[in-house]
């Protein structure tokens, strides 16, 4: 006891290295369940910027274990630069524990992942490119690389000849590229065999008696609700779940064992990618938010599509994760607007809906029904008491958490572990 579920309440960035950081020492095994490095954590310590992309945020907490759990797809070319460009900084990386039963990218997911977007065409989901969702495409169709297979070469071969036996036709004869060798895949997982063996562990059992002695476990989604394959604007999605139920299945805790579950939402919104957006601004205050809350990508450095904050989603997210508490990140970004509209409901086709609609058809034609609030131009970012700040700024909050329908918690008004409002503490009820 306890486990502790973190999502994104919206399109992903909104955060969660910042909440992952303010449960900071209490956590003793922070946990990664799902995607693999499409993720993009940034997180300031002490005047010090850290990007993550793929491992756990808690592998810059002293003590804490990291883990990455069976529902997370690897590149291990990856994992260990993340791994050696940390111990140059001198951070202490020797507790990460893998899971034998996380799925690998291979260099052909991430050929196929490239050249499938460019087929596409006009109808791309703007992916990450990194393989992602070829790798789960593969574990779904039963062709997949464990992290497990990699320590048996002879399981190994006959798993990529498998794999390889459709993907070389379709690059050769769809995609009109070269084919990719058994061999030439092999070396690259079997170059890392021997570096990975000491940190993998059933995670399952691990965090189990983890739970059973007491330990705290942090369960961090990658992306975020509305990116969630099944409850996310699909096909606009990643392919894993980052709901909270995906939690469980990513890595082996019951949902028993879950105690709470908290969303970070951004006092705006910003996307990535193609697919439906429907508080998107096009105008010089999209672009302000751009620039103020310096929106560009993590991972892929491209700049974010940015909005106002749609409540709509927020009560959505609160809902299929059954947040307990909301961490409003990036407040301090809104400072020195006139008014600040907030998305209550959507109009579609002439008809109010106050919950996501339910085709997406409809959601492709939601117009956001605002709501303006006053803004307000004296600093926050230094405000530490929910009281000490503008009194429209308090307004915002607290119609935001009237409208998303959980309590907001934690407020964040600037990068900084210490620019942070508590109203409710994370880990007590
Ligand atoms: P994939 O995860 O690379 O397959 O990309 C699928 C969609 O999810 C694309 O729209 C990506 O831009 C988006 N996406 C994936 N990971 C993240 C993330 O960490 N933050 C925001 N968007 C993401």
């Amino acid at each position: 006891m306890p486990a502790i579920v973190l999502v994104g309440a919206q399109w992903g960035d909104e955060g969660k290295g910042k909440a992952t950081d303010l449960l900071g020492s209490s956590v003793d095994f922070v946990v990664k369940f799902n995607g693999g490095n499409n993720a993009g954590h940034t997180i300031v310590i002490e005047g010090e910027r850290y990007a993550l992309h793929l491992l756990p945020s808690g592998i810059l907490t002293p003590g804490c274990t990291p883990v990455i759990a069976n529902g997370v797809v690897i590149d291990l070319g990856v994992l260990f630069q993340e791994l050696d460009d940390l111990q140059a900084r001198g951070v202490d990386t020797s507790r990460l524990v893998v899971s034998a039963n996380a799925h690998l990218i291979a260099s052909y997911n991430r050929v196929l992942d490239k050249v499938g977007e460019r087929f596409l065409g006009s109808r791309r989901l703007g992916t990450t490119g990194r393989g992602i969702g070829p790798t789960y495409a593969d574990k779904m169709s039963r062709v997949g690389i464990r992290v497990q297979d990699v320590f048996d070469e002879g399981i190994l071969r006959q798993k990529i000849e498998g794999a390889l036996e459709n993907k070389n036709q379709a690059l050769v004869k769809i995609y009109n590229r070269r084919a990719i060798a058994v061999d030439e895949v092999l070396e690259e997982f079997l170059t890392y065999a021997d570096r990975l063996r000491p940190m993998v562990r059933d995670t399952g059992l691990l965090l189990s008696q983890a739970l059973d002695a007491g330990k705290t476990v942090l369960l961090e989604a990658g992306q975020a609700t509305l990116l969630d394959v099944d409850h996310g604007t699909y096909p606009f999605v990643t392919s894993s779940n980052a709901v909270s139920a995906g939690a469980c299945t990513g890595s082996g805790i019951p949902p028993t064992r879950v105690d709470r579950v908290i969303a970070v939402l951004k006092a705006y919104s910003t996307r990535v990618g193609e697919g439906p957006f429907p508080t998107e601004l096009h105008d010089d205050s999209g672009e302000y938010l751009r620039k103020t809350g310096m929106e560009y990508g993590t991972t892929t450095g491209r700049p974010r599509r940015c909005g106002w904050v749609d409540t709509v989603v927020g009560r959505y997210a609160a809902r299929v994760n059954g947040v307990t508490d909301f961490v409003l990140t990036k407040l301090d970004v809104l400072t020195g607007l006139d008014r600040v509209p907030v998305a209550v409901a959507y109009d579609v086709d002439g008809v109010r809906h106050d919950e996501m609609p339910m085709t997406q058809t409809e959601f492709h034609h939601a117009v956001p029904v605002y709501e303006s609030l006053d803004g307000w131009w004296e600093d926050i970012s230094d405000c530490r008491s929910f009281e000490d700040r503008p009194a429209n700024a308090r307004r915002y909050v607290e119609r935001v958490e009237e409208l998303v329908g959980a309590r907001i918690s934690v407020i964040g008004v600037g990068p900084g572990r210490e620019a942070t409002i508590s109203r409710h503490p994370l880990l007590e009820s």
